[in-house]
């Protein structure tokens, strides 16, 4: 199949590598001139394990190109997918759709013969009949069947999710567009993913309901963890024995600072907003998009606690910027809210992350970024886990207490065994910890 990917990003990128190393002759397109010339010359634009080795192989075996020209990515392409981001709107938190729109203006000016224009991009209930109208109305003469295909990725594990998805949905009534999407998947589907088709409408509410639902899971667990600290329960173990009953399932149970990346938050907003706009409002949602936004501030009085009820005028040392590990994607990561209200507190942020820093140097300001943790904790009142990177979970604490001004830990994503951490002399702050261990000293590790 000939395929154009509109938008080369974290979804279109990962997407069109994925497709070309099926055998597909794919065509990544993007309008960032910049984008295209780094992958013209092998340089990855994100941070994705394995990507640059899927690209280099694909681009080498003439099956992935890149382009910014419209014409030349879709005049031959079976099916052309969207892949363009859907960010929040200003104001009332709809997706703003300016880009999916725009891309399918130019691509309806570009198409020959039957094509299938596919969405991947995460779009609100009816985009499909807009962008099926977009087109009419731009070439009336082109041929083409609009398809809903959501994409379920995770960042830091794309490759992986793409070969090998839960399912793949595919939301279409049309006949010729049902056979091309198959054709497609097929490498997929010889592999047993299920590939479910459903109406185009189902499809596009289908990815906004699973994230809704995974970032209610998060919420739950994180308010689960606020009960426990206050009655002595700790959640590690709540967490654990719930996730062991199949109905409930053991992923998306990690209590931690609130959700964030270029997912949840936004969908979560949209889908609410969508609710809205059909007289159907989603009151689950919208309590998890308000708990969620206060928990991503109030997070930060740990590291005040920590630090004996101020931070002013202390350092504090900041591990992990990215809203999740393996990624460099900055985009509404919990680390943003916690620096900005500790610089409100009068501290001083050093950071460190493994991918992130060049990101995160546009979206902060008077943040001293490391060379890694021990440069962070230099002279630090607290170190704070933010982003639980590997690199994170096996610290030297012997090297960390040299160096810092206060031994103390404020472990938002609960990697470490808050005894052994005090062992080493160091003050534990977990999140959703019993008291008994919370705020563990070395002389209470000792009883
Ligand atoms: N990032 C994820 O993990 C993920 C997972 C599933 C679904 N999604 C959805 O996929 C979509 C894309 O997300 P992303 O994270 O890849 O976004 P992104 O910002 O990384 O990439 C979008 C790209 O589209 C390009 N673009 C915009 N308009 C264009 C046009 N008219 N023609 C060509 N290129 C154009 C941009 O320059 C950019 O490079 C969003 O709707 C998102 O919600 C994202």
């Amino acid at each position: 199949m000939r395929i154009a990917m509109l938008g080369s990003g974290y979804v279109g990128l990962v997407s069109g590598a994925c497709f070309a190393d099926f055998g597909h002759a794919v065509t990544c397109l993007d309008k960032d001139s910049d984008k295209i010339a780094r992958l013209e010359r092998g340089e990855m634009p994100i941070y994705e394990p394995g990507l640059q080795e899927l690209v280099t192989a694909n681009a080498a075996a003439g099956r992935l190109t890149f382009t910014t020209d419209v014409a030349a990515a879709v005049a031959d392409a079976d099916v052309v997918f969207i892949a363009v981001g859907t960010p929040s709107r200003r104001g009332d938190g709809h997706a703003d759709l300016a880009y999916v729109y725009g891309a399918a203006r130019e691509l309806a000016a570009a198409v020959r013969g039957f094509t299938v224009v596919a969405t991947k991009s995460t779009v609100p209930v009816g985009t499909g009949d807009e962008i099926q109208r977009l087109i009419a109305e731009t070439n009336p003469a082109a041929d083409v069947a609009v398809v809903a295909n959501p994409e379920f990725l995770r960042e830091g594990a794309a490759i992986e999710d793409f070969k090998r998805p839960d399912r793949i949905v595919i939301g279409t009534e049309d006949e010729r567009a049902r056979a091309a999407m198959t054709e497609v998947y097929r490498p997929l589907y010889l592999n047993q993913a299920p590939m479910l088709f459903t109406s185009r409408r189902t499809a596009e509410l289908t990815k906004y309901a699973a994230n809704a639902f995974l970032a209610m899971k998060v919420t739950f667990i994180n308010e689960i963890a606020d009960l426990c600290e206050a009655v002595d329960a700790d959640v590690q173990g709540v967490a654990h024995a719930i996730g062991l009953d199949k109905r409930i399932g053991a992923k998306f149970l990690h209590a931690g600072p609130g959700f964030g990346g270029s997912c949840f938050p936004k969908d979560t907003r949209a889908l609410v907003k969508t609710g809205h706009d059909f007289g159907s409002p989603l009151r689950l949602v919208e309590a998890t998009v308000a708990i969620n936004d206060q928990r991503k501030r109030g997070i930060v009085r740990k590291v005040i606690a920590a630090c004996g009820g101020s931070v002013r005028g202390k350092r504090i040392g900041i591990l992990g910027l990215t809203f999740k590990p393996n990624t460099d994607d900055m985009r509404d990561a919990s680390s943003l809210s916690i620096i900005q209200a500790l610089q409100d507190g009068g501290a001083e942020v050093s950071a460190y992350d493994p991918a992130g820093m060049e990101a995160a140097r546009t979206m902060t300001e008077g943040v001293r970024f490391g060379s890694d943790p021990y440069d962070v904790a230099a002279g630090a009142a607290a170190l704070v886990i933010v982003t639980e990177w590997n690199a994170f979970r096996a610290l030297d604490f012997e090297r960390l207490k040299e160096t810092m001004a206060e031994p103390a830990l404020v472990d938002l994503r609960n990697i470490y065994d808050p005894r052994e951490v005090a062992r080493h002399g160091f003050r534990y702050i977990g999140v959703g910890r019993p008291a008994s261990l919370d705020g563990t000293t070395v002389a209470d590790a000792a009883e």
